[in-house]
């Protein structure tokens, strides 16, 4: 019961977070148009980062709680949707470098960029040192290699979605206060432009709380039928993660 209660919960935030977005940006913002010089090239950011970060990233770090798996099938489907959301992250960050550098806008100058590229930053090393400790890319990591480097990564991945939280409310801060420059736009009149993007932070910063807490109280799921197994391969966990 817990496990499906935190799961809609988490849902009903990360599917509504998306949902909200891509509604924003169609009906406010003109849509998507990856072309030079167009405004449009950087709507691809705010959605794409939430389909990254808060939706695919969102479900990796539930992962290891949430499914009633093996502890290996659960290694790989973490990391094959880390791997997805990076390439999300990746497109999602072109796009605003891409429009700014067409329109010759300058780079990396506001708090929202720079907590952004730490975000970034920190995801690729956590992609990075998953992979190669972990996922057994580099063959025969060490049991004590692996048995430090765990805590740091459950440890920063928590902080993630912090970090995401961050992230994504100075983004729309940010663009509210870019669009109160347009006379057609007064934020401080309430628009519904404004109530729908303030509700997005909100239910952003909700799927962060919830987040953290499937990490800190759902505690790891095991299938009812792979007791034995599950035992000697915890066992086995132990001893190498
Ligand atoms: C976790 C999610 C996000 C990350 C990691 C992130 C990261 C970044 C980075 C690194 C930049 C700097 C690009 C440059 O200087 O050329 C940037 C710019 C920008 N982002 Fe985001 N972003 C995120 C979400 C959002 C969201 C949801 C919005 C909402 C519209 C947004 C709005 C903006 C705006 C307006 C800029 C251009 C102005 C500036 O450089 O601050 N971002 N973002």
């Amino acid at each position: 019961m817990k496990y499906v209660l935190s799961l809609l919960v988490f849902e009903l935030f990360a599917i509504t977070a998306v949902i909200a977005s891509i509604y924003w940006i169609q009906k406010y913002c003109n849509g998507f148009k990856w072309e030079d010089k167009s405004h449009e090239t950087f709507n691809y950011h705010p959605v794409f980062m939430i389909l990254g970060f808060v939706f695919l990233m969102g479900h990796s770090v539930i992962t290891f709680r949430i499914l009633p798996l093996r502890h290996r099938a659960k290694k790989y489907i973490h990391a094959a949707i880390n791997l997805l959301a990076f390439v999300f992250v990746v497109v999602g960050i072109m796009a605003v470098f891409k429009f700014h550098n067409d329109l010759n806008i300058p780079n990396m100058y506001s708090l929202h960029s720079w907590l952004g590229m730490t975000t970034v930053i920190i995801f690729s090393l956590q992609l990075l040192g998953g992979v190669s400790i972990f996922q057994d890319l580099f063959k025969g990591a060490k049991d004590e290699i692996r048995a430090t480097y765990k805590p740091l990564h459950v440890a920063a991945g928590t902080a993630m979605t912090l970090f995401v939280v961050a992230s994504v409310c100075t983004g729309l801060q940010e663009k509210m206060g870019f669009k109160d420059k347009s006379p057609t736009f007064k934020y401080s009149s309430m628009p519904p432009e404004g109530l729908l993007v303030n509700t997005l932070g909100l239910v952003v910063m909700l799927w962060g709380a919830t987040v953290i807490w499937i990490l800190v109280a759902v505690e790891k799921r095991t299938p009812v039928d792979h007791y034995e197994e599950i035992e000697s391969e915890q066992a086995e966990e132990q001893v190498v993660n």
